[in-house]
């Protein structure tokens, strides 16, 4: 593999405030590079042909956006290989799972289901198990897996994504367990197949990694440092989604606004929506996340004026105590956050606003706490990711003293829910009566509301009508409301947003 070992148990990248954050050169793979892995895929392919059967995958994803968009790669790979999908362990040739480190509830679920493998295993003996993802990266998980998960064959980290065929020809070919788990500053690939998972929305990552290191997250050191896709690739993915009919295009990065900094050129984040929203076609432009020290004026007037970025942001806050803040490493204060949040709704009035938040940060007393409840009645977010702190080995948060006993922190957790379920449904139930253009995005699964729709601000309703609605923009009137999504049926009013 182009002289490179495949090896076990590589330390972890720099600390906050370490050399490599201010990463000018990004390391692209070569088309010669990328053209060994398709030959990787033919051999493969031709291994499976000759045994003279269909060769089935499956691939199951935790964790983020970003992951869902590396397993349409990791899909667009084994599809080249000749595998078809299945979602039923027992008849799978394959089986990958791609893992989440941000918590320890999203590890522990994949150790859990990577247990069970081990009978669908002995009773397919031939079964290839792969391991890749965020929680792959962390020296101690691959040990893990190495030393108590013997019948996982084939381990990667983010990093090795693009050569996924090479290491699936060793496992099989071989027969040999492989581990390519090795820490790199990461690299930009261009050209991996995807394999879609839907036809009316798309996921398009415009930069890999983040530089931010907050104190409490995983991410850095798992994802390595920021890098920026050419612009010159966003925009020929955008347009060729938009011309196969693709309503709404979701740009993915750790923190979208530091896009570009590591490109030759003056680009930044505002400029590439800028760009995109002068691709022809109709959908909507979306994107996350948004870092709110990054969050630029510059980048709201530029929202406002482009008629196809959807009116909502993703602004996640974490807390709402300073002294919190400061110790998280997330570089504002509550007071800028709100300023921020002010600045946005001047330009855009209807904009939906949702946040992520922490709770029992370490050291966070329930009084601190209290500042985050205050924000959040303040604000009033139309939705809120809620979540108790997770130690995460290596980071600097988790030696940190952690007093608060667990009950306690528990107890806010439930405050702050019920806080927030009583805005969002306070929301929810103001929009009924109006008229939205929304989009008809897929299939649920309650027969009396059989199609599902997001507004302009991504709510979720849920709506009866005919499948060919599916892919469309369609006025709907909003006639019931949860804390948790809208009810509506299609309407002849002309829709309260026009966006885009
Ligand atoms: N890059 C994004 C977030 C990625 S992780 C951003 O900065 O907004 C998604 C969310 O998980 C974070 O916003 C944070 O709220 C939460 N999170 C990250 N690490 C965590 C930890 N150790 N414990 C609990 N929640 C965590
Ligand atoms: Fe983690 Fe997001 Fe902070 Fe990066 S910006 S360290 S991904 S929480
Ligand atoms: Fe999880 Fe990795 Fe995303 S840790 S949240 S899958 S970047």
């Amino acid at each position: 593999m182009n002289g490179k070992k495949i090896a076990l148990c590589a330390p972890f990248s720099g600390p906050p405030g370490a050399e490599g954050r201010a990463l000018k050169q990004t390391t692209t793979i070569s088309p010669q590079a990328l053209q060994r892995q398709r030959e990787f895929c033919h051999q493969i392919s031709e291994y499976n042909a000759a045994r003279g059967k269909q060769p089935l995958a499956l691939v199951d994803t935790y964790g983020c956006q970003q992951n869902e968009a590396d397993s349409e790669r990791l899909r667009g790979w084994l599809a080249q290989m000749g595998y078809r999908f299945t979602q039923r362990e027992e008849e799978a040739d394959v089986i990958v799972l791609n893992t989440c480190a941000v918590r320890e509830h999203a590890e522990d679920r994949v150790f859990g289901n990577v247990g069970a493998l081990v009978h669908t295993k002995h009773r397919r003996p031939s079964q290839i198990i792969c391991l890749c993802g965020c929680m792959m990266q962390q020296p101690q998980v691959a040990r893990r897996v190495r030393e108590t998960y013997r019948h996982v064959d084939l381990v990667f980290g983010p990093h090795a994504l693009w050569r996924f065929p090479e290491l699936l020809w060793q496992a099989l070919s071989r027969r040999v367990r492989v581990f390519d788990v090795e820490d790199e500053p990461g690299s930009v690939c261009e050209g991996i197949p995807q394999v879609r998972e839907s036809g009316v929305k798309a996921w398009v990552s415009i930069m890999y990694g983040c530089n931010n290191f907050c104190t409490y997250c995983i991410v850095p050191y798992v994802r390595g440092r920021e890098r920026s896709r050419r612009p010159e690739d966003i925009l020929r993915e955008v347009e060729q989604l938009a011309a196969q009919g693709v309503r709404e295009i979701t740009l993915l990065g750790q923190n979208v606004n530091s896009y570009g900094k590591d490109l030759p050129e003056a680009v930044d984040f505002a400029w590439l929506l800028e760009q995109i929203n002068a691709v022809e076609g109709e959908f909507w432009i979306r994107f996350m996340t948004s870092h709110p020290k990054d969050a630029t004026e510059r980048l709201f007037d530029t929202m406002a004026r482009c008629a196809k970025v959807a009116p909502a942001l993703h602004l996640p806050f974490q807390a709402g105590n300073d002294r919190v803040l400061n110790a998280m490493n997330r570089g504002y204060t509550s007071r800028e956050y709100l300023d921020k949040v002010a600045a946005l709704r001047a330009r855009i009035p209807n904009l939906a606003l949702t946040s992520d938040v922490i709770v029992g940060f370490p050291g966070e007393t329930t009084a601190e706490f209290e500042d985050t409840l205050a924000l959040i009645s303040q604000v009033e977010f139309d939705a809120l990711f809620t979540f108790i702190y997770s130690p995460r080995q290596g980071t600097p948060a988790a030696s940190m003293p952690d007093p608060l006993p667990m009950e306690e922190k528990k107890a806010n957790f439930q405050r702050l829910l019920q806080a927030q379920n009583e805005i969002s449904s306070r929301k929810h139930h103001g929009y009924i009566g109006k008229t939205l253009r929304c989009l008809v995005d897929g299939e649920g699964r309650d027969p009396r509301n059989n199609l599902t729709a997001r507004t302009p601000g991504n709510r979720l309703v849920h709506l009866n009508g005919g499948k060919e609605l599916v892919g469309r923009f369609v006025p709907l009137t909003i006639t019931g409301a949860t804390t948790w999504a809208l009810f509506g049926r299609p309407s002849e009013e002309e829709p309260l947003c026009q966006k885009p």
